[in-house]
């Protein structure tokens, strides 16, 4: 069967465009009532503004706001190996795989394959209950997309890491913009397209050029990295025009509450826009905002581990060989200038020094975007380290105090060497989450759980939002370094005192509650009211002005429901 199919309506390129300049974003009374008569009359086109058009033309169609049967549409850059014998290359691809295997979704990304030409679809293969299909993205634009803009202006930028942006280049937002156009091209030729996710900062506008084909399902957004503050926001070039983009999608998640709170900031430093209840209305109708904190399948962490202590028993007594009767600290990143290893490797140093021999630390680095300067620089500077620290203060015996991997380690080894750490070391400059953080303490002997130091600028220390794990300053060695000898003394009772209500929270929201959790927002967030009808509404607000005060997200989603509920009916 072939799986897609072009859709006959959808411009194949050059859509009309509906993009508002910011100071149109804000309504006009007048203009938007006249649009709203129009609407009603039928003579909406599509610059009228998205939203009074789709009002009017789901009605016609009764397809209000419904997930129904067809398939919901994952969208992220890189697509997971599904090889649980393989490293997942960061937190998304981890998250995503047991959300597309369990929910049935097409779970579509870049091939790693480019095409000369135009976005070309490759054949769906499934994995579970859900499918991977794969697209060649234009050859042209792709390394301008991915190492120029999206790595090397939005990674840092996000990460409030401005010192690493590179020099704006004009052709590298062009490409990204390319880029996510033919993305949404590829997406319009899937048969059976429900609702659509969106992740991360490579697809910001992918939303504004879904619309712009005319894609009316429902469409959120989920941002796995940080969401940076008004000032450092306003030195990514084309900020303004990225983020009324975003005003597309219905729903937009955050992993925190601090990076929605930074996003509202943005929109009403940038564009002018207030925010009621976390949403937001402009010209391009409702978006809703909301966080949800990504986890992890704890289960699976807990057989993990103790799978692996018997399946991996060998690698992992001669690892414990290395280490020569010292305690052991781990820490496993992608080699990411933001995940801060070189002070951590600072922090070891200073341990040792006054401490001789007391420690390891096992580091496990994922080498990552090493075509970038900025990446590969970072890569030698962690080796030096590691060579400095070994030599340094290793003993005539062999024993060397960094262990450093970076070599693949399938998720089951991992689990055993996070067991077998009595200290877990993550400490990144800034994180969206860090899922690192939630797999070592999931994976703990409930009698003899370790230690978790945690960076206070990870998303995890404000998701699990205690004084369970030792917060430190990730830009400190000293601050690192009282930590690990802090926790290298922590007595046991201690130890299970602050695991417990860790792997509570893991316990509460995992990442199938994520999952659910976005898609059932989502669901609820695309608001399909007939134009004529908008103004009487209980929610029937017509600009920012008239909006009703909703003082909890709770008041917000009964009126969300009740206007979701209610079968309108265009008036013959
Ligand atoms: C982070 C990003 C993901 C990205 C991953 C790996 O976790 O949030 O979107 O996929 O890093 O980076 P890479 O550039 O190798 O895909």
């Amino acid at each position: 069967m072939d799986p897609f199919n072009v859709m006959k309506s959808v411009p194949a390129a050059a859509p009309v465009t509906s993009r508002a300049r910011p100071e149109q974003l804000k309504m006009n009374q007048a203009d938007f009532e006249q649009q709203l008569s129009q609407a009603a009359l039928g003579r909406a086109r599509p610059a009228d503004g998205p939203h009074v058009v789709l009002a009017q033309r789901e009605a016609a169609t009764g397809m209000e706001s419904q997930l129904s049967d067809e398939k919901l549409v994952v969208v992220s850059n890189r697509v997971s190996t599904f090889d649980p014998s393989k490293p997942k290359t960061g937190g998304l691809a981890a998250a995503l795989e047991p959300v597309v295997e369990r929910s049935g979704a097409v779970w579509t990304g870049s091939s790693g394959t480019l095409s000369e030409g135009s976005e070309r679809l490759n054949d769906l293969k499934r994995h579970g209950t859900g499918q991977v299909a794969k697209i060649d993205l234009p050859a042209a634009h792709y390394d301008s997309f991915y190492y120029g803009f999206a790595n090397s202006t939005l990674w840092p930028a996000f990460h409030s890491l401005t010192e690493r942006m590179s020099p704006s280049e004009e052709a590298h937002y062009k490409s990204y913009r390319e880029i996510n156009c033919s993305m949404a091209r590829a997406l319009s030729r899937l048969k059976n397209r429900g609702a659509i996710w969106v992740h991360d900062y490579h697809f910001l506008p992918l939303g504004d050029e879904l619309r712009e084909l005319s894609i009316q399902q429902p469409i959120g957004f989920f941002l796995h990295t940080p969401w940076p503050r008004p000032d450092v926001m306003e030195k990514v070039p084309h900020h303004h025009e990225l983020m009324e983009s975003m005003l597309a999608y219905d729903l937009v998640g955050f992993q925190t509450r601090s990076d929605l709170d930074n996003f509202l900031c943005c929109l009403q430093a940038h564009l002018g826009l207030e925010s009621k209840s976390d949403a937001v209305i402009s010209a391009r109708g409702l978006t809703r905002c909301q966080t949800f904190p990504i986890g992890i399948d704890p289960k699976q962490f807990v057989d993990y581990a103790v799978q692996s202590l018997a399946t991996h028993r060998q690698e992992i007594s001669s690892m414990q060989d290395k280490l020569d009767g010292t305690k052991l600290a781990i820490g496993v990143d992608r080699l990411d200038y933001t995940k801060g290893i070189d002070n951590r490797i600072k922090a070891l140093d200073q341990v040792l020094a006054d401490k001789p021999h007391s420690i390891s630390l096992l580091q496990i680095g994922t080498p990552s975007r090493g075509d970038i300067p900025a990446y590969s620089e970072y890569q030698s500077d962690i080796d030096s380290l590691v060579s400095d620290v070994n030599r340094k203060h290793g003993t005539d015996q062999g024993w060397k105090p960094v262990l450093y991997e970076k070599g693949h380690v399938s998720q089951m080894q991992l689990a055993g060497l996070y067991r077998t750490a009595e200290v877990g070391l993550v400490t990144p400059l800034r994180d969206g989450m860090n899922l690192v953080a939630k797999e070592y303490v999931a994976a703990q002997d409930p009698n003899d759980p370790g230690v978790l130091i945690l960076s206070k600028f990870a998303g995890a220390a404000e998701d699990l939002n205690g004084n369970e794990a030792l917060h430190v300053d990730p830009a400190s060695p000293d601050d690192i370094a009282t930590a690990i000898s802090t926790a290298t003394e922590m007595p046991r009772e201690e130890r299970i005192e602050r695991w417990r209500p860790m792997m509570d929270k893991l316990e509460a929201y995992t990442i199938h509650d994520w999952s659910k959790d976005f898609l059932r927002e989502l669901g609820h967030s695309r608001v399909a009211v007939p134009a004529d009808q908008f103004r009487y509404l209980g929610f029937g607000w017509l600009n920012e002005a008239e909006m009703p005060s909703y003082e909890t997200p709770e008041e917000l989603n009964g009126a969300v429901k009740h206007v979701q509920d209610t079968r309108w009916v265009l008036p013959s």
